[in-house]
């Protein structure tokens, strides 16, 4: 093992520091969908969980282990802390897959060490060397991670690092566990790190880094022309607090400037090789998907995947742009799996144009999943005469949310205009089947209707975020309604897509409180889980 790989490897953490920050946890046949789509991404690490924190979590690392970690798949990753019993829960959940890795962690800062592990350096030192021998007694693959090494003393920190190659770590990661550090910093620290630790050309060098100052994704870049050769990222950068390194920011980075970082891999400068594993077209559609799944909007200026990132509004831009697109476009938006082809289909399209036109978009759907968002086409076809790619996006990834279905929309029905009450009915279906229906009075159709569903679930909650989105430009266009909604210290989110955005509103609603209502019938509390994450 070297760090001089001549390519960047992709760790990708979305299933586990991503669905850390407030409202994105995700059930497990969500969490398998976006796994999925990570190994069609082409991510050559998945971070599946944490099996320690939770059954829930155990089981989604298990069963990615078992689905996505096939032969030829990425390497299926659990995180545990340097702990007997979080090691041992690592790798019996990543027992089905081919190729898995522990990942195994032990804060090395000061102020870590002092007030939240109540340790010595001599104390983390001896458990870091013990916990990562005990990991490799399970698996060849061994990550371990220096929490908050952006803060440790380097001495202390090449110790760490020497002991824990030594005992078998294959990648040593260095966490700005508190997005801290700048890019100079950082690139020295990896520099640092490689003239200090003898072995460490037995070990990949990774980085692992929190936004707080915006600075993750510059310095994983100074990271990478320092010696580091993985990234481990998440999807529309989403992760605790101010989220972790965006991979399509990184990606894209490698890939529009790849004639400045080649020579740092060791390339001719014109080498036109890629310098990760990952597809970018399929960078849109996951982005969409993660989006959709977790209910973290992304916003509309962000970097590759927002909304505007290849609209350009001045005249000057838009005139420039139809001359020559490179005057103004410094990549084309169909490497990220944009396209231009946005009528597609319509009410008389039958199946086969349907099932074809998903598979081009890179979908693929069981028979049952198929036949489901065949006939939520056919009632979008009826109310909107052309169906673009971005709405069939929006049918496809509606259907495949997996929020349990406990309870569901039967009916809504609201009156509202100028000098009148605005009151909504609505009918929903039970967990037990029974049909319950109530009304209410609010201040807009909206809140009418939450007030009304609120009266059949009866489960106390407090709306922290409503977001209606147009999928197309027109007046038929299909509405996303994202919601979050807080219940003591959790928050859920929730999402649909439908011509009419009050039923969409409704739906999303439902949604995010079936979430709730699933995690109120499991055993843990929702904020025990919680207090577990990292
Ligand atoms: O931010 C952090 O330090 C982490 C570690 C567990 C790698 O997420
Ligand atoms: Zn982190």
């Amino acid at each position: 093992m070297t760090n001089k790989t001549d390519r960047i490897i992709i760790f990708d953490t979305t299933l586990r520091d991503g669905e850390q920050c407030p409202g994105a946890t995700l059930n497990i046949d969500e969490k398998l969908v976006i796994a999925k789509q990570l190994a069609r991404l082409g991510v050559d690490v998945i971070e599946a969980g944490f099996a320690f924190a939770s059954p829930g979590d155990f089981e989604a690392v298990k069963k990615i282990a078992q689905i996505v970690g096939i032969e030829n798949g990425p390497v299926v990753c659990s995180l545990a802390r340097a702990i007997k019993a979080d090691i041992e829960a690592a790798a019996e959940a990543l027992k089905p897959a081919v190729n898995a890795r522990i990942h195994t962690f032990i804060s090395t800062s000061d102020i870590h060490l002092e007030y939240q592990l109540r340790k010595s350096r001599a104390e983390v030192l001896a458990i870091a060397e013990e916990m990562v021998a005990y990991a490799k007694s399970f698996m060849t693959d061994i990550e371990f991670s220096p929490m908050d090494a952006a803060r440790t003393d380097p001495e202390f920190l090449y110790q760490v690092l020497e002991r824990a190659i030594a005992a078998g770590a294959t990648t040593v990661n260095i966490p700005d566990t508190v997005g801290y550090t700048t890019p100079s910093e950082f690139g020295a620290m990896i520099k640092g790190i490689i003239e200090n630790v003898p072995n460490i050309d037995q070990a990949i060098i990774s980085v692992h880094g929190h936004n707080d100052l915006g600075l993750a994704v510059a310095n994983f870049l100074e990271a990478v022309k320092n010696g580091a050769r993985q990234l481990e990222c998440t999807i529309n950068g989403i992760g605790e607090r101010a989220g972790n390194a965006s991979l399509e920011e990184l990606v894209m980075a490698l890939h529009v400037r790849r004639q400045y970082f080649n020579p740092y891999l060791g390339r001719p400068a014109d080498s036109q090789e890629s310098l990760t594993n990952i597809d970018t077209r399929q960078i849109y559609k996951t982005s969409r998907l993660v989006s959709n799944l977790t209910g973290m909007l992304v916003q509309p200026n962000k970097a590759i995947v927002g909304a505007n990132a290849f609209a350009h509004e001045s005249g000057i831009h838009q005139d420039g742009v139809l001359k020559n697109k490179l005057t103004y476009e410094i990549m084309d938006a169909q490497l990220i799996g944009l396209t231009d082809n946005q009528i597609v289909l319509g009410k008389h399209s039958g199946r086969n144009a349907f099932r074809t036109r998903l598979k081009e978009l890179g979908f693929e759907l069981s028979d049952t999943e198929l036949n489901k968002a065949f006939v939520r086409f056919k009632e979008v076809a009826d109310k909107k005469k052309e169906i673009s790619d971005w709405d069939l996006e929006a049918i496809v990834n509606d259907e495949i949310q997996q929020a349990p279905d406990l309870f569901r929309v039967e009916l809504v029905q609201v009156s509202c205009g100028s000098n009148a009450r605005p009151t909504a009915t609505v009918t929903l279906r039970t967990p037990e089947g029974e049909e319950l229906t109530d009304a209410a009075i609010g201040t807009g159709p909206v809140d009418a209707v939450y007030k009304a569903i609120n009266r059949v679930v009866n489960v106390p909650n407090e709306l922290i975020e409503f977001s209606v989105q147009s999928v197309t430009a027109g007046i038929d266009a299909i509405g996303e309604v994202t919601i979050r909604l807080r219940y003591e210290s959790k928050v859920f989110s929730g999402h649909a897509a439908n011509t009419d955005i009050i039923v969409a509103s409704a739906q999303a609603y439902v949604n995010a409180l079936n979430r709730l209502y699933a995690s109120l019938q499991t055993q843990q509390k929702p904020e025990e889980v919680t207090a577990q994450k990292v």
